[in-house]
């Protein structure tokens, strides 16, 4: 494919393809005083966001560059969108500017597919509404895969706010496409309509789901997409659906935590586990880098076996 606009349209051997060139990339530029591939010279690579972002729009400037890439950064914020200016001439814009490449967050879902079909360059999914987030799942994907070896049979644990979370579907299709077995736990009013269609078991049980469980994900509870009242409240929510050391050792030897960030601490985690011995937090965000740059790399670069 030309873009990557969803985890669920990745199968098995492309997904694996890709968290293996990541690998190799990792290898590739370890101990490597400058830490910079030439891969991508010349091509520019533009950053459009429309919604608020840390990890996803930083890392994908650092993997641009770090394969030599020219890389633009616009946010909605500051740019003519602000007087108005729609999305498809916005599009126009940057492909008259010659991107080869766009990363593209929006707060509707569909609106890097709907992209995809104004521009000639490559587009990437970084975060669409409610609907996606391929390259969090991949880099989550690549980090599971880091610490349990392989996906196949593993069980894995996503908890909280599946409702408003994209990260939460693209992690659930693209967990059970490597072979992985997939609980979603959430208070009933944050599950969305049609879980039940999704390839994952649906638990209220904490505690029980944890039991055994080679990895758990929390969820950020986003209250910014909330209208209104936010149910169940605040320590509701950490009583029934926080993870806290006692929980957090309910897990497998070895079993790892992980979150998307960014961290509402102390209400979906406690701060001793978010920074505890077996959070894998901090390292999600460095191999998010990696696996952006594997992006990039297998959708520009032209070479075999790309995406
Ligand atoms: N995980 C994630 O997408 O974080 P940002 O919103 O900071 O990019």
């Amino acid at each position: 494919p030309r873009h990557l606009l969803a985890a669920g349209d990745l199968d098995r051997p492309t997904a694996e393809h890709l968290l293996d060139t990541a690998a190799r990339i990792e290898q590739a530029i370890a101990g490597r005083e400058v830490r910079k591939l030439p891969t991508l010279r010349g091509r520019t690579v533009v950053n459009l966001f429309f919604e608020d972002s840390t990890r996803t729009r930083i890392s994908f400037e650092l993997a641009a560059k770090r394969l030599s890439a020219d890389v633009i950064n616009f946010s909605a914020k500051g740019s003519s969108v602000s007087k108005g200016e729609s999305l498809k001439d916005t599009a126009w814009t940057l492909q008259a500017m010659g991107a080869d490449a766009v990363v593209c967050r929006h707060s509707s879902s569909g609106a890097p597919q709907q992209l995809s079909a104004w521009v000639d360059g490559h587009v990437v999914n970084a975060g669409d509404g409610t609907h996606e987030h391929p390259t969090q799942a991949l880099l989550d994907a690549y980090t599971l895969r880091r610490h349990l070896g392989g996906l196949q049979d593993r069980r894995i644990v996503i908890v909280g706010d599946v409702l408003h979370s994209r990260v939460a579907r693209s992690n659930v299709l693209l967990l059970r496409t490597l072979g992985a077995d997939v609980t979603l736990v959430a208070p009933p009013t944050l599950l969305p309509v049609g879980v039940s269609d999704w390839p994952a078991t649906v638990s209220y049980d904490l505690d029980r789901a944890l039991v055994g469980a080679d990895a758990v994900m929390m969820l950020r509870v986003q209250q910014e997409r909330m209208q209104g009242a936010f149910f169940p409240t605040a320590r509701e929510y950490s009583r029934g659906y926080g993870l806290d050391g006692r929980r957090r050792d309910l897990l497998a030897p070895n079993g790892i935590v992980l979150h998307p960030g960014p961290m509402n601490r102390g209400m979906e985690i406690t701060p001793q586990v978010a920074d505890g011995a077996n959070s894998v937090i901090v390292e999600q965000v460095t191999n998010g880098v990696t696996v952006r740059m594997a992006v990039l790399y297998l959708l520009l670069s032209g070479s075999e076996g790309a995406l």
